[in-house]
């Protein structure tokens, strides 16, 4: 059921509303099929946007684009481009297009680790920034 759910939410290509609980609860659920008792963490997610990974010089971190903290406002650290705020307290449409987060996790997860992120660090990292403050 949930599966079903999943892949018409990010297979469509429709542009489907969706809210930020929504979009972490469908990555948890992904998460605790491939590990069972899965639950998101605020904190997991925290450590994960702060990481530095060894896989690009210039985009070390996520925080490295997005700041210190998903509630500023960022700058791209390689085109100077500006970066509008992660968190959806600070700017409401985050989170909310399951087709513009898939691709945005696709681009900055393989330039910053060097791969995907699994469902569990999207559902974390979702978390986290839908409880920053
Ligand atoms: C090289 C700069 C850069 C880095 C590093 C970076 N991002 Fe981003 N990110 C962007 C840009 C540019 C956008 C799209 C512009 C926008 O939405 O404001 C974006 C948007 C996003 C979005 C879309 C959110 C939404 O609903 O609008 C997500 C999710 C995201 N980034 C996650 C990450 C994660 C996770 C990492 C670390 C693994 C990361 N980003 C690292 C530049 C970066």
């Amino acid at each position: 059921m949930k599966r079903v759910w999943l892949s018409c939410f990010f297979a469509s290509g429709i542009a489907m509303a969706a809210s930020p609980p929504e979009l972490a609860a469908g990555y948890a659920a992904e998460a605790a099929r491939q590990s069972p008792g899965f639950q998101p963490s605020a904190r997991r997610g925290a450590e994960f946007y702060a990481r530095r990974f060894a896989v690009s010089e210039k985009m070390p971190a996520c925080a490295a684009c997005h700041t210190d903290s998903p509630l500023q406002a960022g700058r791209h650290a390689v085109t100077g481009k500006a970066i509008r705020p992660l968190a959806p307290r600070a700017e409401t449409a985050r989170f909310t297009d399951p087709a513009k987060v898939e691709k945005w996790f696709r681009r900055n997860c393989s330039e910053v680790l060097g791969r995907a992120c699994s469902a569990a660090e999207k559902a974390d990292f979702i978390l986290f920034a839908t409880e920053a403050k």
